[in-house]
């Protein structure tokens, strides 16, 4: 009755829908739709319901009958139609209404992009479109047909007709209307083709704008490799013969999986090696391969009610990591994934907002496209593919496929596929889908006559609603070395069920150092007393990359917080250290990860879980002092491997020249407080790419020196939106921290901060939050500004203002005056009249 929607109270919907036509006649300010739906009931006398919000009603009509006023109930919801109005079997319904594109800022629903119409319809936006059942378990066949004097008119499916100012379409395969798409405007397409492994050809287009086509190409070609991919990988192959991406300038979020037409931010689309990093062209890649790989996990089976997001979401991420794995290194990409991981997953499990990765209940669902969904979710699939090992794994999804193909299915079918192919019983395990919260590991060892014993408890705090944690089914990958570093136990996986457990491992000559947890076999916080000279032993002799970088982490880690204190830096680490980054048997991108430490905000989460004071200038203090002790340590060694890993030759995106190109920039940044940055000034000056170009640039930022390469580089990029968001966010996220309030109130104003565009807004507010002791600055500056923008955007656009309001999930880490700022915050955004559901609900939970 408040507005909160529940996992108990589902209910099938009570009639079928088999057919859909829909005719868009196009207006910027009048749009008109109609839309013929074939119904049918499936039960006797229950009403039928169409959801639909800010739709002026023009027509009503079953079977061609005008409906009269008392036939049916219009709310600010929806529409009812009492059920003496409904015919006894199957009927149609056919509806008219009038949208405005134009007038719609929340980018939910048909809205405009610099003069083209995009629509994005996940999760509820289709109700914004046309009366439906906007329900994911509704599936069906969509034929559309637009008018409108653009040259390009697109939607799901096959062409089926154009003439002068329309095009139909036809999508032969059933779907929820959250998969519906429809784009049309003055674009340009690069084309391609795609042989399947049936011999089908496929048409490939990506859609951009007029003057952006020269920067398509990688996307064309990542698009062709996640196709090939997907039926290496999971025989999986494409069920249309044509596939259009479209890039829109002005999107919510990353990117949409829509049925054969897939709508993508133009961040995750655009890439020239002038205008975009190497993480960019990894982005780029992941995430074309993530949409592409949703036409099976997500359109060809979909999920039943929004509280089974993460069965698609959890799924296809986990796909598109293994996609990463593949075309990359794998294990630089696995690091770099738990490093995204534990910054945002662990941090939002550890605060108000923590809820599992299958929720049971909520009030706005756009709030749940969180960490948790997505990441988590991706964790999940990885330990079920762990218990049940590769081969069982590819048996699990070839079942899943084959029974669910066409349906509308929940976390239990997910399930239970696993249990049929393997014969397990996965009920313990079906925790981590339904419980919230990030189990912590102790693990304490034993050596007697051989006989080496691990002894492990697990321990999940309280979360929101949640008091009581069940133990966890934890697959824990562990290895064991000899004191001389050779591997005396191979990765055994070993499976914790109950809250404490011991396993031993007989025969061993000597007391072994383990290797515990490698791969990050599950997403928990181990914990384990060690001393520095183990940590520093593994990171010299683990067989396991993970591991291997892992120790390096935990010493990062461990001499950082004790700084933070007054502790001087650890000898071990660094020196440790200076034997790493010579070390040429090790990939340049994984010397380049050990050498980027901890960010404040991890260092910030580690101190918080360990129950002590976080102060966010002597985390600062702490991190900047340890760079300088490395630089000052390391000078020679860092400034010849700068030298030796200039790449030669024109730009290429390749790994292994990103990985040549991450430690270049890793090497300088520790240099430039050594050398008065001139180093960084010099690879500015002569850079030709953007990732050494913006690399230079943020390092020169950080120094305080930057003034001259910030206006160059705006007079250079102005006309380039994209490039422009690196403009703002490099600059707020990597300044002095005392400067980044002001700064941010000074960009604010500048022209170019077009705050209605989601990627500028998030580039100002986002950097001003990754800046962390600029945000948390004493004063509440940093609190202030962001409140002040969040409740101006609010009324606009309320789904990217509740996102963002997630920068105050972690108010309880810090000191008692700056709690007070942050809820004070909270609560005068809480307070606005008017103010959004999804902000409300954030502010809400966010309050606890
Ligand atoms: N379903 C999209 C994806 O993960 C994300 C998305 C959600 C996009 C809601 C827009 C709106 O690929
Ligand atoms: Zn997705």
């Amino acid at each position: 009755m408040d507005g909160t929607t529940y996992l108990s109270d589902y209910r099938p919907y009570p009639f079928t829908l088999d057919h859909v036509s829909l005719t868009f006649r196009l207006a910027p300010k009048a749009t008109r739709v109609k839309a013929a739906l074939s119904l049918a009931p499936r039960e006797e006398g229950a009403p039928l319901h169409l959801d639909g919000e800010e739709l002026k009603l023009i027509s009503l009509a079953i079977d061609g009958q005008a409906l009269k006023p008392a036939d049916y109930l219009l709310t600010e919801a929806g529409l009812t139609i009492h059920p003496a109005a409904l015919p006894e079997g199957a009927f149609t319904l056919e509806t008219e209404v009038e949208i405005a594109p134009e007038d719609n800022t929340a980018l939910e629903g048909l809205y405009m992009s610099k003069g083209m119409y995009c629509t994005q319809c996940e999760a509820e936006g289709f109700r914004k479109i046309t009366f439906y059942p906007d329900r994911p378990d509704v599936m069906a066949r969509f034929h559309v047909r637009i008018e409108g004097d653009q040259s390009v008119l697109l939607s799901n499916g096959n062409p089926v007709g154009h003439g002068p100012g329309w095009a139909e379409w036809d999508d032969p395969w059933p779907k929820p209307a959250y998969l519906f798409a429809l784009v049309a405007g003055e674009l340009v397409a690069t084309h391609g083709t795609f042989t399947t492994m049936s011999g089908k050809t496929v048409d490939l287009n990506i859609w951009v704008r007029p003057g952006d086509e020269d920067r398509t190409a990688f996307a064309l070609g990542a698009l062709a490799r996640a196709m090939k991919w997907d039926e290496e990988a999971y025989g999986r192959e494409y069920d249309l013969s044509l596939f259009n991406l479209v890039a829109v300038d002005d999107f919510n979020m990353g990117a949409m999986e829509n049925k054969g037409l897939n709508i993508f931010n133009s961040k995750l689309v655009l890439a020239s090696p002038e205008t975009a990093t190497d993480l960019d062209y990894e982005r780029i890649e992941g995430v074309i391969g993530h949409e592409y790989f949703h036409n099976w996990t997500g359109d060809r089976i979909t999920c039943r009610d929004w509280f089974q997001l993460c069965l698609k979401e959890g799924l296809t991420v986990f796909r598109d990591q293994s996609f990463t794995s593949d075309m990359r290194l794998g294990p630089v990409k696995r690091i770099e994934d738990v490093i995204t991981l534990r910054g945002r997953q662990f941090r939002e499990d550890a605060g108000p907002l923590s809820h599992p990765p299958r929720p049971d209940h909520y009030r706005e669902i756009n709030n749940f496209y969180t960490a948790t969904v997505y990441e988590k979710g991706a964790e999940v699939v990885g330990m079920l593919k762990t218990l049940v090992g590769p081969e069982g794994y590819r048996k699990a999804l070839d079942l899943y496929f084959e029974r669910h193909d066409g349906q509308a299915c929940t976390i239990e079918d997910w399930i239970k596929v696993f249990e049929d192919s393997s014969g397990r019983d996965l009920s313990q395990f079906k925790h981590w889908y339904t419980d919230a919260g990030t189990p912590r590991l102790k693990v304490t060892d034993n050596f007697k006559d051989g006989t080496y014993t691990l002894e492990f408890t697990q321990e999940t705090r309280p979360t929101p609603g949640q008091p009581e944690k069940p133990a966890r089914h934890i697959p824990i990958a562990v290895g064991l070395l000899s004191p001389n570093g050779d591997e005396v136990v191979p990765t055994t996986v070993l499976e914790m069920t109950g809250d404490r457990q011991s396993f031993t491992f007989t025969g061993l000559g000597a007391k072994p150092v383990p290797s515990i947890l490698r791969g990050f076999s599950a997403p928990v916080v181990l914990e384990r007393e060690t001393s520095a000279e183990e940590q520093a032993f593994l990171l010299a002799n683990d067989t396991d990359p993970f591991n291997r970088w892992e120790a390096g982490r935990n010493l990062a880690r461990a001499t950082l917080t004790a700084m933070t204190v007054g502790a001087e830096p650890d000898p071990a680490y660094v020196e440790a250290l200076g034997a790493l980054i010579g070390d040429e048997s090790l990939s340049p991108a994984f010397r380049a990860l050990i050498l980027r430490l901890p960010g404040e905000d991890e260092i910030a989460q580690s101190l918080f879980t360990a129950g002590r004071t976080v102060d966010p200038d002597a985390i600062h203090r702490a991190r900047h002092a340890l760079m300088a002790t490395l630089a000052e340590r390391h000078e020679t060694a860092l400034a010849h491997l700068f030298d030796a890993s200039a790449v030669p030759g024109p730009y290429k995106p390749d790994a292994a020249s990103a990985g040549l190109r991450s430690l270049r920039l890793a090497c300088l940044s520790l240099l430039s407080l050594r050398d008065d940055a001139a180093r960084a000034r010099a690879l500015y000056a002569s850079a030709g790419n953007m990732t050494e170009s913006l690399g230079a640039l943020g390092i020169l930022v950080t120094v305080g020196k930057a003034e001259t390469e910030l206006a160059a580089f705006r007079k250079r990029w102005q006309g380039n939106p994209l490039v422009m968001d690196k403009w703002f966010v490099t600059q707020l996220s990597l300044c002095p921290p005392d400067e980044a309030p002001d700064l941010a109130a000074r960009l604010a104003a500048d022209p170019l901060f077009d705050w209605r565009n989601p990627n500028r807004f998030r580039s100002v507010l986002g950097g001003l939050s990754a800046n962390h002791a600029g945000f948390h600055r004493k004063d509440g500056a940093g609190y202030r500004f962001y409140a002040d923008w969040l409740i101006r955007l609010d009324p606009l656009n309320p789904q990217t203002a509740a996102r963002m309001s997630t920068a105050f999930e972690t108010w309880a880490r810090y000191d008692k005056a700056r709690q007070e700022k942050m809820r004070a915050e909270l609560a005068r955004i809480a307070a606005q009249p008017g103010l959004s559901r999804d902000l409300g609900e954030m502010t809400a939970r966010l309050l606890g």
